[in-house]
């Protein structure tokens, strides 16, 4: 048993009971069907091995007793020839029944992996918000191959040791059931301290693993590059490594005390079967004295019980096993019974074609509550709040036609990233309907709205990969003219030709930095290739400066061209040829008009004008 394989058992030993229900064995047993063809050749095998592995011992035994009995030289030689066979078979059969476990274990993982993968996939983006990455990437991993595992290791330990061992005790019994029933004597001597051994060491390795997750924690924590320079400028070095080295030495005493008790219950193993052994020699000793049992039986019982305290040995852990199995794939089963929200109505349709308009009827919105979208065990809480968040959209109305260009305006916190995520499907709304060209946005198909509306974040996330392949994301088949025209368009092909690797140089967090405005360029360059029908700009050039700000409001331009536009500005001076502009304020749209209608009213939008154009002018005068 390996050190991690002992610490996942540790980790999932703690509840003492058995507390699977009904419906989760089914589940499982859904997960082998596909393997059963494997599983019942593993079976057949198993038996084979262990009748094998009882008539090698038996042999000897006629050994035994054909020397005594000064027999031919041809019935020795038959049974040493037999005894080689026998040992040729089971090396077989033990590197085929290997296989089988070893292809339905990871033909296991795979269908859990898949199913996993392709479910967390289609969570809402409420449900990525909640979640630690961390620790939903460990369900992926750890609880996966931790079911396999113990998938696995139930199969060929408990299994075939049963097999084994009824198999062992069966013929003992039939040779001498005086002789076996004392050697059974000793076994308790043996299995009731190692069960208070096994509690024992999970509860140290349990801790071992707290410790190991808080180091690990702290690890990637402090060790990107962001969280190394707030530590440098912030943070007490002396400190962090005296943490550190607490929880190390932690783990070292607890390793040190973990062998010592592993190596006391191996000792204790060898020497309780030893022991047994002696009793064999004395009482089958006595016995064949007596003429009541031939050498050869006496040998061949002590050859058995050889066989019987190994896979006893096995069967006591095998509870922990078992239910450590059986806690992995219920933990892989909670993830894949987390309902996602938003799916595709069945007959989704497509956005129709030509141009697309927007609009906003009566919407009301309040971000779900956490219990709606999550889980507790991924969240390390107790329980999840239940409590929604409050109303974050009051009425919200607004058309944007085929075409044309909406603005929306307003403090920070107003709603308006809301909106924009609204149109988009990442949440469904909560009263009204939100539209694309008439229809609402539930009865669509999430691929036709992927493809018909573009939109550039405000953080403009870049995935850890090439330029080139976080540029083609939403669009693979993009020719190498068509990329570097999005580039020259969005003013970023001299930097990226300057790359060392050009377009195939890595970005994203750990790749060549690219500044927060470069960021930005190239996620306006994903959006010029991908040319969606429907173009959203949340605060899209908020960091630029003013130059290339400028530069990249006119490749804007010209990728909106004849576009359907939801503009969320940062800068009230890029929106000012908007066809409609929307303040909106707490949740409600304010005011409504075009730049001059809004200015002549003089009411919110004139006043967040002015104030901007002040600070400008400030700034100016500054530089
Ligand atoms: N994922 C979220 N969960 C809960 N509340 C949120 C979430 N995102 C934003 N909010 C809240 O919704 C309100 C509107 O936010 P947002 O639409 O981002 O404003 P804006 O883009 O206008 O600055 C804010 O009060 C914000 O705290
Ligand atoms: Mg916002």
């Amino acid at each position: 048993m390996t050190a991690w394989n002992s610490m996942y058992n540790a980790m999932h030993a703690q509840d003492e009971r058995w507390p699977f229900s009904r419906a989760t064995l089914r589940r499982i047993g859904a997960f082998a069907r596909p393997h059963r063809a494997m599983l019942a050749w593993f079976l057949v095998l198993s038996v084979v091995s262990a009748v094998l592995a009882v008539a090698a011992p038996m042999l000897a035994g006629r050994v035994v007793d054909a020397i005594v009995h000064h027999a031919a030289l041809s019935t020795v030689l038959t049974s040493a020839a037999l005894i080689a066979a026998i040992a040729l078979a089971d090396a077989g059969l033990g590197l085929l029944t290997r296989w089988l476990s070893a292809s339905i274990g990871e033909g296991l993982i795979l269908d859990l992996r898949t199913a996993v993968f392709d479910h967390v996939q289609r969570m809402p983006v409420a449900f990525f918000t909640r979640t630690r990455t961390g620790a939903l990437v460990s369900r992926l991993n750890n609880d996966v191959i931790g079911a396999q595992r113990a998938f696995s290791n139930t199969l060929s330990g408990v299994v075939s040791n049963i097999v084994t061992l009824a198999l062992t005790l069966a013929v003992m019994v039939g040779i001498s059931w005086q002789v076996t029933l004392l050697t059974l004597v000793l076994l308790p001597m043996f299995v009731l301290p190692a069960r208070r051994m096994g509690s024992r060491m999970a509860r140290l390795e349990r801790e071992a693993a707290d410790h190991n997750a808080a180091m690990g924690n702290q690890m990637t924590e402090r060790f990107s590059a962001p969280g190394a320079t707030l530590i440098k400028l912030f943070g007490r070095p002396a400190r962090e490594s005296a943490e550190f080295a607490m929880r190390a030495r932690r783990v070292r005493d607890i390793g040190v005390r973990t062998a010592m008790v592993r190596s006391v219950f191996l000792t204790a193993l060898t020497l309780v079967s030893a022991l047994a052994l002696a009793i064999v020699y004395a009482l089958g000793g006595f016995y064949s004295l007596q003429g009541r049992l031939e050498a050869g039986a006496v040998v061949a019982l002590a050859l058995l019980l050889t066989r019987l305290y190994a896979p006893l040995t096995a069967l006591a852990g095998a509870r922990v096993e078992v239910m450590s199995a059986l806690v992995s794939f219920e933990r892989v089963f909670e993830v894949l019974d987390l309902k996602p929200m938003i799916e595709d109505r069945p007959g989704a349709l497509p956005v129709p074609d030509g141009p697309v308009s927007v609009e906003f009827e009566g919407v009301r919105f309040a971000y779900p509550s956490a219990d709606k979208v999550s889980l507790a065990s991924l969240e390390e809480v107790a329980g999840l709040d239940t409590r929604g968040g409050a109303e974050v959209l009051h009425e919200v109305s607004f058309r944007a036609e085929p075409g044309q260009m909406v603005a929306l305006v307003g403090s920070s916190g107003a709603g308006k990233s809301t909106i924009a995520q609204l149109l988009v499907r990442l949440y469904d709304v909560d009263a009204g309907a939100v539209r694309l060209s008439g229809v609402d946005v539930r009865d669509l198909s999430s691929d036709s709205v992927r493809e018909t509306v573009g939109m550039v974040t405000q953080d403009g996330h870049l995935f850890h990969e090439s330029v080139r392949s976080n540029l083609t994301l939403a669009r693979p088949e993009a020719s190498e003219d068509e990329i570097w025209d999005a580039l020259r368009r969005a003013r970023l092909d001299d930097l990226v030709a300057a790359l060392p690797d050009g377009l195939d140089t890595v970005v994203g967090e750990r790749g060549y930095r690219l500044s927060g405005g470069e960021r930005q360029r190239l996620t306006i360059a994903r959006l010029l290739l991908a040319r969606p029908r429907v173009v959203i700009l949340d605060e899209a050039t908020a960091h630029l400066d003013s130059t290339s700000e400028a530069a990249v409001q006119e490749a804007l331009g010209e990728a909106l061209d004849g576009r359907t536009a939801v503009i969320i500005a940062h800068r009230l001076s890029t929106i000012r040829s908007a066809d409609l502009i929307l303040v909106v304020e707490d949740g409600r749209v304010v005011e409504r008009g075009t730049h001059d209608e809004l200015l002549a009213a003089g009411g919110r939008y004139e006043e967040l004008y002015r104030t901007q154009f002040d600070q400008r002018l400030t700034l100016d005068e500054v530089a």
